[in-house]
């Protein structure tokens, strides 16, 4: 049984914004993970607001459980301080059953929900996850006078969820959208791996034999590009987003590019940045290719009302590739409208 459309976007609490019909648009390349506890990191937020689409504040793994009340703390302490512009302010609680995360969901809400764009929760198994938050969330805002929903961000990292992703993309209208959490997945799956995302040299498809005692190559595969695309389909099915998550080899940024431009190419609309470095990756992949997006706007000038076909460079266009090259265009200028460097090279 799902709700009616008309009580799909009822507030869940007297008091509570209205839920969005359409989510807001934002460029959201690459999703900055910092660990709010730390002090000196802190003091550069305001400087790293100007160089990200998102900062994410995280509670959740990687931080030590001693430390837990503090990244809490110092979030709340640098979101009030802070004037982040167009930049998203996320942040990651702890999962569900922890013994942190109401304290987590409580104290942000009341102290800056006015400020939180999206509320990453981790290691989401199901729609009731999702309607557990979105209930307590709405329940907060009435108490706290927050005029604006705060989204759900699902991290998609537990063999359940992923078998319930499309009921999770449904739950609720807060729902922004998910990254794929390769680590925690590898885990939950019991996959034989000791990495955060990227390849792993043992997984292809060797080659038909070539005779006698002639090599055989093995053909590296994408470990994780069925997922991806089920999560893809699951989202854009629903007007959510798909992100993909951590890169965690930071000595190796050729990999952590090709693992991104994948995210990208299957419909992707950003990845997280763990360390500074990824940040311009992330923003070299997920901002679409100057080239493209000159040959998808001529494309666009070809055929104004999107139908029929022409040749344009000896290659045939029609309506399908009129949609693919506006997905490019519309990208585009909002890429465009952040970043100077880009709008010249788009002509926009
Ligand atoms: C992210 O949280 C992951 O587990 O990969
Ligand atoms: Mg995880």
């Amino acid at each position: 049984m799902s709700k009616l459309p008309r009580k799909f976007f009822e507030p869940l609490a007297i008091g509570a914004p209205q839920p969005y019909r359409e989510p807001p648009v934002a460029l959201e390349r690459m999703i900055h993970f910092f660990p709010p506890q730390n002090e000196k990191l802190r003091a550069k937020i305001p400087d790293m607001a100007k160089q990200v689409d998102v900062l994410l504040g995280n509670l959740e793994d990687a931080i030590p459980a001693d430390a837990k009340e503090a990244a809490r703390a110092g979030f709340i302490e640098v979101a009030k301080a802070t004037d982040f512009g167009s930049t998203g302010l996320w942040t990651r609680v702890n999962c569900l059953n922890s013994p942190w995360v109401l304290d987590d969901i409580t104290e942000i809400v009341a102290n800056v929900g006015n400020k939180l764009d999206v509320m990453m929760l981790p290691k989401v198994e199901g729609p009731w996850d999702i309607h557990y938050l979105d209930q307590l969330l709405a329940q907060l805002e009435a108490r706290h006078g927050v005029t604006k929903p705060i989204m759900i961000h699902a991290i998609l990292e537990t063999a359940l969820g992923v078998e319930n992703v499309t009921e999770i993309a449904k739950a609720s209208p807060r729902m922004h959208g998910m990254s794929l959490g390769p680590a925690d997945l590898a885990a939950s799956r019991g996959m034989k791996t000791t990495r955060v995302g990227g390849g792993h040299p043992f997984y292809g498809v060797l080659e038909d034999p070539k005779g006698e005692g002639v090599a055989r190559t093995l053909f590296q595969q994408d470990l994780w590009h069925f997922t991806v695309a089920r999560m893809v389909d699951a989202c854009v099915s629903n007007g959510l987003k798909a992100f993909y998550g951590p890169f965690g080899d930071f000595s190796d940024n050729d990999a952590c590019e090709a693992q991104f431009r994948n995210a990208f190419l299957l419909g992707c609309a950003g990845a997280w940045s763990l360390h500074p470095k990824q940040i311009d990756i992330a923003k070299k992949v997920f901002s679409p290719d100057a080239k493209e997006v000159l040959f998808a706007k001529k494309i666009l000038a070809a055929m104004p009302d999107g139908t029929g076909a022409v040749m344009i460079d000896g290659k045939m266009q029609d309506d399908a590739t009129w949609k693919q090259a506006k997905v490019i265009v519309d990208l585009a200028k909002i890429v465009a409208s952040k970043d100077p460097d880009m709008a010249a090279a788009y002509e926009m």
